[in-house]
């Protein structure tokens, strides 16, 4: 049995990670923000509106509890996972490997798209302040640091290489 989740900012490469490296370890792959929007079919921004980010995160722990059930997975978790330590003790008792992918805010900051991302629609700096309050969360709570220094291909490889 083999289940990860990958943890990490926003813009770190979760998803396009955990879906190459998910082909590359043949095991099934899943983005919790997608499986989100289609379980409850409604998009993250319209939740944050409506619920605020308290509503948003209890509809992420149910995600990451369904989600966490699945055998032979890699999960590209969303940014603020590691903001319920519940979700973390899911994925612990359900033997996830837990790795932290790390890309610098600078790297991040040049690339990202926000129109889909309601904590920095307004202003993408403000990744800079999440990122400084989150780091600590990301290092505790992962088992496995990987940094994501933008040559994609390498870092699939040092994925592949911590947990095959
Ligand atoms: C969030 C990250 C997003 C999404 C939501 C909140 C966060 O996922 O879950 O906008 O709090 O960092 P990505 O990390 O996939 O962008």
């Amino acid at each position: 049995m083999k289940n990860i989740a990958l943890i990490g900012m926003m813009g770190s490469g979760k998803t396009t990670l955990a879906e190459m490296l998910a082909e590359k370890m043949k095991l099934d792959y899943c983005c919790a923000d997608e499986y989100l929007e289609e379980k409850y079919n409604r998009s993250i921004p319209d939740i944050f509106e409506k619920d605020g980010e308290d509503g948003f995160r209890k509809l992420e722990s149910e995600a990451i509890r369904d989600l966490a059930k699945r055998r032979n997975i890699i999960i590209a978790t969303g940014g603020g996972v590691i903001l319920r330590e519940e979700n973390i003790d899911t994925l612990r008792e359900n033997g996830f490997i837990i790795i932290f992918l790390n890309r610098s805010i600078e790297s991040i900051l040049k690339d990202i798209t926000t129109e889909n991302r309601p904590l920095i629609k307004e202003d993408k700096n403000r990744l800079l302040k999440i990122y400084s309050e989150r780091e600590h969360l990301y290092k505790e709570y992962s088992d496995i640091i990987i940094n994501n220094h933008d040559c994609l291909d390498e870092t699939l490889d040092k994925l592949y290489n911590s947990v095959a």
